[in-house]
């Protein structure tokens, strides 16, 4: 497939990742609906992209009604949908138990954290999924279709992120279980695992803890959100790809 091809879904579109995706995606032909719940950042999107190729949803991809509604009004207005990126995530970071030295106080990480994080970075990845891969088995099932998935490096297990990485490991596991069924109707799905890259989730942090996460990569930098795009580009353009995971993360996982 190539970029001019796609009528593709971008779910997270209005902020970090899924903005630079939204705009390569444009600049290489593809159609676009952008989902977000970011009205403000959808609404700067639309303003520097006007016309007809992009579509600015406000979505909640973790509600079920929504993502269906939305999925049925981009499918009308783009004339189909081949494409799907699952970008969209939080995190809502704790340890599971921790012990305040100085009090001894005890905190854990609560249930609305956990659940949270598993409603937006998994549940709406399925959601999404579930709704494309419908229309698309209704139409006959003989459309090529992609489906990438955007994990993390912390699939692997990371302190701090239990929520998080049983989000972004399950995500991957989907990933394998979903490209195994819906091969049989020319639906590849693909993931992309980044490491640690320069996003508005990073400029929350303290410049010492990020001095402190790039000391831990092989290459010494953060990545760019293009690089990570490179990977969506790849997963594309090659059909013979599907049901495996690239990790793009200057080799933190080595
Ligand atoms: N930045 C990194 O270092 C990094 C590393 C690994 C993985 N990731 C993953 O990459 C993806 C993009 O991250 P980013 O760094 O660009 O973050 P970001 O915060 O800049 O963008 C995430 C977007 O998702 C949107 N969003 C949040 N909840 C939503 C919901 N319920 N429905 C619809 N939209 C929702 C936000 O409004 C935001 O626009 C996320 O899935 C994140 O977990 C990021």
């Amino acid at each position: 497939m190539k970029l001019s091809d796609l009528k593709v879904v971008v779910t997270g579109g209005a902020s970090g990742m899924g903005r630079r995706f939204v705009e390569r995606l444009l600049e290489g032909g593809a159609r676009v609906a952008a989902w977000d719940m970011n009205e403000e950042g959808l609404a700067a999107l639309q303003a520097d992209h006007p016309g007809a190729a992009l579509l600015a949803q406000r979505v909640d991809v973790s509600k079920e009604e929504q993502v269906a509604q939305a999925m049925g009004a981009a499918w009308e207005a783009l004339g189909g949908l081949n494409a799907l990126v699952n970008n969209a995530g939080i995190f809502r970071d704790s340890l599971l138990v921790k012990r305040d030295k100085a009090t001894g106080e005890v905190q854990t990480m609560t249930l609305s954290q956990w659940q949270t994080v598993l409603d937006v970075d998994l549940t709406g990845p399925f959601l999404c999924t579930r709704e494309l891969s419908r229309r698309l088995v209704e139409g006959g099932g003989e459309t090529p279709a992609v489906i990438v998935n955007i994990s993390s490096v912390s699939r692997a297990g990371n302190m701090g992120q239990a929520n998080y990485s049983a989000a972004k490991a399950g995500l991957v596991a989907d990933t394998v279980t979903w490209a195994k069924e819906l091969a049989r109707y020319q639906i590849r799905v693909a993931a992309i695992a980044p490491g640690f890259i320069e996003t508005p989730i990073l400029q929350g942090m303290r410049p010492e803890m990020v001095d402190k996460m790039v000391q831990q990569v092989p290459l010494r930098r953060l990545g760019g959100a293009d690089e990570i795009f490179a990977g969506v580009r790849f997963i594309v353009e090659c059909e013979y790809f599907t049901g495996r995971c690239l990790d793009i993360d200057g080799g933190l996982r080595l």
